[in-house]
């Protein structure tokens, strides 16, 4: 019989109360017959300041055991800035090697957005996970004097691009309008830009049926804002991927919508599930949180393991309380996670 281990990692902030509401989602959908077994892990700023820790071998180890991970925020400002960022998260993604940071952003029917006209948006932001200037590779000379030099090197390999940007390719082809557009910055990052645009236009070569694009990254941001049709997928670089999704979630409902999967599609490690947004300290506790993006995050998770159909009704019931949203005024974090959950089971 089928079954899910899930690690389940609440985290800080807000993490615990939106986590809640996925894994409600989670147990509604699921049919009789696949077991599902969580174990929470305590990540996060209390662990740190109980132990100095945040994440250790022995953690990884244990992680890995699962069948995949979901993450609820990590964050708090109790912890000096990029302790947790640095210690936690991407120490996580790099040791599972989640190379493929997956961001979808669809625009659904009764869902503001900023942008003029209600613009069709239906893209998916595959953001390489474990390279760029993301690697820690750098350094600081006369530290401190007024001629302190920062280097800060982006780590670019033609095995993490090309492995990326066939998986790019791949779910362009599952995709009903098959484009991909690669943005990067050629004209000035001319060393790395050299390497995504060969290994881009090399790889295209199995993919005949996928259009290809290429767009220099400061004129994506214009047409993520004037014309976000243009979009199929998206593959780009690890921080080139992190400003652009943060627009793409701006653009497209916010981030109380927008998921994320951290994932290795070998299966040789678990992937990581998380919501697009932090651990909003200033509204934690009060039940005031949007458990969608959460929930979304399960979906993916669930599409990650095999169990599409699933998450194609998280997804219908995601939409059909959007949809409903502005007619019911204010809900708590639970309620939502109550009327998706009565949706999904329904
Ligand atoms: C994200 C976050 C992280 C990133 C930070 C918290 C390290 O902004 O998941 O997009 O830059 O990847
Ligand atoms: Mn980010």
């Amino acid at each position: 019989s089928r079954s899910i281990n899930l690690a389940v990692i609440p985290g800080d902030g807000i993490g615990q109360e939106v986590v809640s509401e996925g894994l409600k989602i989670l147990s509604a959908v699921l049919p009789q017959d696949v077991k599902l077994e969580t174990k929470e892990y305590d990540f996060g700023a209390r662990r740190y300041h109980a132990t100095g820790e945040t994440l250790t071998d022995a953690d990884l180890d244990a992680l890995k055991r699962h069948d995949a991970i979901l993450l609820g925020a990590i964050g708090d400002p109790s912890v000096p800035s990029g302790v947790l960022e640095r210690g936690f998260l991407l120490k996580l993604r790099f040791a599972f090697d989640h190379h493929v940071n997956l961001r979808p952003s669809k625009l659904l029917p009764g869902v503001a957005t900023p942008l003029a006209g209600q613009p069709q948006i239906d893209f998916v932001v595959v953001r390489e996970g474990t390279e760029g200037p993301y690697t820690g590779n750098g350094g600081t000379i006369r530290k401190g004097t007024e001629h302190e030099v920062a280097t800060e090197v982006s780590v670019n390999t033609a095995y993490g691009v090309e492995r990326v940007v066939r998986d790019a390719f791949a779910r362009a082809q599952a995709r009903p309008r098959k484009k991909l557009t690669l943005v990067h910055k050629n004209n000035v990052l001319a060393f790395a830009g050299h390497l995504w645009t060969n290994v881009f236009n090399k790889v295209a070569q199995e993919f005949p049926e996928v259009t290809t694009d290429y767009i220099h990254v400061d004129a994506a941001t214009i047409y993520l804002v004037t014309d976000p049709g243009r979009f199929d997928v998206i593959v780009t670089d690890n921080l080139f991927g992190d400003i652009i999704t943060d627009l793409a979630a701006a653009v497209s409902g916010g981030i109380g919508v927008a998921a994320s999967g951290n994932i290795n599609p070998s299966g040789a490690f678990p992937s990581m599930f998380e919501p697009v947004h932090g651990s909003a300290p200033d509204i934690a506790g009060q039940g005031k949180a949007d458990p969608t993006a959460t929930v979304l995050s399960v979906a993916l998770l669930l599409r990650h393991l095999g169990y599409a159909g699933e998450a194609d009704r998280i997804e219908a019931a995601v939409a059909a309380d959007l949809t409903e949203r502005a007619s019911l005024g204010a809900r708590s974090t639970a309620q939502i996670g109550d009327a998706l959950a009565a949706r999904v089971a329904g």
